[in-house]
């Protein structure tokens, strides 16, 4: 992969030495899958997880005991589109050998449907997936899983967002998906989504088809320790300086979230020799006018009272209780169960988390914003 020009990086992964940390839970994403287990990361949102996946996968790969799949299911909105997402990484990952297409993938394109074309400049091969009629998905997904346990090293397929899956119109969408596994158990599944509530339903909820079927594995914040030795020792490859005192601040002010500190220091990387207090103040400040555009449609799909509670509870976090007298009064939101109904709502939408026993804004940069308006 190519050297980033600012160590920081903000899509995806880009190798071990723009990774921070996660050593613990590396460990016991090894150790689960070495011992046959399928495992739920699970977290809330630009915390990592889709980075930690990739992480790991690179070093299951690297031992050559293991060969991957890392399929998203985030846009996938149908049973039919999980199936086309799925087929696509498989063929992505298995396709393209030197040799050209092996048999056994032609066999699979068949039996899901799909056909193989060419590009005409290139030649390289792409897939078509106009797959099975509708329908068929069962059986697209029997070949798919055929076809990764025949292959003589051990599988691990991760499905991050994998919380659509309960929102197919398909009734059987979620015991299609359990059964599916259950027919192959020599693969292992990572399970990955950013819908806290949504995973922990799928999984701990009695009459759900996952219950209780793979290791819930959460993750936190990384700690401020392992951030603070890590932003230091790039700051420092280039001569540049930033102090525990700022990191802290900056920790402190993303929550945690390692989107956002990732998203602070690569401004202040990109602008600063040596950083002081006043640039963290005008980075904030600048990140926040970004967003702009993209915050100010918030109060237009909300009603007047979600909107006046979110505010209120960006201004307050983290906020005990939501019902106080002391927290209604002081913003004026009226009656108690109307308040209720507010935060209800905004939980569903996942606008508002509830963790630890408090209330957040879900979104760090949101939460800011509102806080200052
Ligand atoms: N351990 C890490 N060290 C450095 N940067 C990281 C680390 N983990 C994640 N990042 C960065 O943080 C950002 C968010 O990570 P990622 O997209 O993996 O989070 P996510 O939990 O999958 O988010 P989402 O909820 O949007 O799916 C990305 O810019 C990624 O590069
Ligand atoms: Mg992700």
């Amino acid at each position: 992969m190519k050297k980033p020009d600012n160590p920081f990086v903000l899509n995806t992964y880009h190798g071990k030495a723009y990774f921070c940390d996660r050593e613990k839970d590396l460990s016991l994403l090894q150790d689960h899958i070495n011992n046959g287990r399928n495992v739920v990361l699970y977290a809330w949102r630009r915390l990592g997880k889709s980075a930690l996946v990739h992480r790991f996968f690179e070093e299951l790969e690297d031992s050559g005991a293991y060969e991957t799949v890392y399929v998203d299911f985030l846009s996938a909105i149908s049973m039919e589109d999980a199936v086309r997402e799925l087929s696509s990484a498989i063929f992505e990952r298995f396709g393209k050998t030197k040799s050209g297409i092996s048999a056994s993938i032609q066999k699979l394109i068949a039996s899901i449907g799909a056909s193989i074309s060419f590009d005409p400049i290139s030649g390289v091969p792409s897939l078509s997936l106009g797959l099975n009629a509708p329908g068929h998905e069962e059986q697209s997904l029997h070949a798919l899983g055929d076809f990764l346990s025949q292959r003589k090293k051990s599988i691990v397929v991760a499905i991050d967002e994998f919380q659509q899956v309960s929102t197919y119109n398909e009734v059987h969408a979620e015991a299609l998906f359990r059964s599916w596994v259950q027919k192959f158990p020599d693969i292992r599944f990572i399970f990955s989504g950013s819908h806290r509530g949504m995973m922990s339903e799928m999984f701990l909820e009695k009459n759900r088809p996952f219950y209780l079927s793979a290791q819930m594995l959460p993750l936190d914040p990384i700690p401020l320790e392992k951030y603070t030795a890590f932003i230091q020792s790039h700051f420092e490859a280039k001569k540049k300086v930033i102090s525990e005192d700022i990191i802290k601040m900056i920790f402190e002010w993303s929550r945690g979230q390692t989107y956002t500190v990732q998203l602070i220091c690569n401004y202040l990387y990109a602008q600063c020799q040596e950083v002081k207090e006043a640039d963290f103040h005008r980075v904030k400040r600048d990140v926040l006018e970004q967003q702009q555009a993209i915050f100010a449609n918030f109060p237009k799909m909300l009603t007047k009272t979600q909107w006046r509670v979110f505010q209120a509870i960006a201004k307050e976090e983290p906020l005990e209780n939501p019902l106080s007298k002391e927290f209604i009064n002081k913003h004026q939101l009226g009656a108690a169960s109307t308040v209720n109904t507010a935060i209800k709502s905004l939980k569903k939408q996942e606008l508002v988390i509830e963790d630890n026993g408090v209330y957040l804004v879900h979104e760090v940069l949101l939460a800011r914003w509102m806080a200052k308006a």
